[in-house]
């Protein structure tokens, strides 16, 4: 009997210490289980940023994680969330490029009894998605129109200033959020005359720009200037993100904008994407909104672990995110904005960037 356990005795050390290190690598209750996270873009930093968060995060916390990009192709998201379902991830996290394109593909989502977190953009359509994480999207243009209103003075009384607006991508559901949030509180200057838009373009259909693209952002405000500012200067433009702001920039740089005589506008944005902010330093944006990503990052993680465990999932909204089908029960993170008289207090001192990212 003693030969026998001095001969299995380093057997079982080894399988001990093999059991501890994979232990180690997965905190109790994660059982390394696989989740999918499908980001939008790589183009732009912040989603690059949140798939990075999540990623680091969801690992910490013990899960395997399959983070996939689809290049704002829809075709590509879709089969890549065809691969997570295949591969058996439990839950998936997904930040749409097309809120409405994902019924098919969630279906057999649900069929497999994976569960369903909208990311940021609300996924539209389906009965097979389960929670929704993100920031209070109409407070992001509640806070741009409010922006506006104080630069301006338009409670004072000031104006009247020339006004041009532009809206986010026709397939995210934020977009229509942040348009009514901003001009909730534009439109009472708007129809007293203090805000002239002098294009008369304010529907989404005629502002919206396809896929958030700078580019297009940048050959609308063209048009704008060359249409309705010969002899004239816009004073404010609404724009709903950084994308769009870099875009809108670079037309009124090269229409001759940022001089004595003809300042820059009064202009959005969201994000606070690095370059955005050094514009803000520079002068040429003047407030980009804030949603720390660490933020929601953090929030999904939270609900991830909460639907592993069977525990309820915290949410703090039931009645806001009505996707056609049903009511996603949400949790909203707030939005803050900042411009270059905060950004120290809320993007250096947070760690969230260095003053070496801003140079
Ligand atoms: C996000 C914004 C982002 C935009 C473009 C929106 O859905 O909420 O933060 O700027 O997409 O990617």
């Amino acid at each position: 009997m003693s030969e026998i356990l001095k001969k299995t005795f380093p057997g079982f050390m080894v399988l001990g210490l093999v059991l501890s290190v994979f232990m180690l690598g997965c905190p109790a209750g994660s059982g390394g289980q696989m989740v999918g996270v499908a980001m939008p873009t790589q183009s732009l930093q912040r989603w690059n940023q949140d798939g990075a968060y999540l990623k680091d995060k969801l690992e910490a916390a013990g899960y395997q994680v399959d983070l996939q990009y689809a290049n704002n192709q829809v075709a590509t998201q879709v089969s890549q969330l065809e691969n997570m379902i295949t591969k058996g991830c439990k839950v998936l996290v997904i930040a749409s490029i097309d809120g409405t394109a994902l019924k098919g593909v969630l279906e057999k989502a649900g069929a497999a009894g994976i569960k369903v977190i909208a990311y940021d953009r609300l996924i539209k359509g389906t009965a097979n998605v389960d929670y929704y994480a993100t920031f209070d999207n109409y407070l992001v243009g509640k806070i741009q129109g409010d922006y506006i209103v104080n630069k301006l003075g338009l409670k004072d009384g000031k104006g009247p200033y020339n006004l041009e607006v532009f809206g986010g991508s026709p397939d995210d559901n934020n977009a229509f959020l942040f348009n009514q949030g901003a001009m909730d509180q534009l439109k009472p200057y708007i129809d007293s005359g203090k805000l002239v838009i002098n294009s008369k373009q304010s529907d989404m259909k005629q502002i919206a720009i396809q896929s958030w693209k700078a580019e297009t952002a940048q050959a609308r405000m063209d048009n704008l200037l060359v249409g309705f500012y010969s002899g004239k200067k816009v004073d404010v433009v609404l724009s709903p993100n950084d994308s769009l702001a870099q875009g809108i920039v670079a037309s009124l740089k090269a229409a001759g904008y940022g001089t004595a005589a003809k300042p820059f506008p009064v202009l959005t944005g969201q994000d606070c994407d690095k370059i955005n902010v050094k514009m803000m330093l520079a002068g040429e944006q003047s407030m980009s909104i804030f949603k720390d990503t660490r933020t929601l990052a953090e929030r999904t993680v939270t609900m991830v672990g909460e639907i592993m465990s069977g525990k309820t999932v915290t949410v703090n909204d039931t009645k806001s995110y009505n996707n056609d089908v049903k009511i996603v029960p949400s949790y909203l993170c707030e939005p803050v904005f900042a411009d270059k008289d905060n950004y120290k207090k809320l993007l250096i001192d947070t760690g969230y960037y260095t003053e070496a990212d801003l140079k």
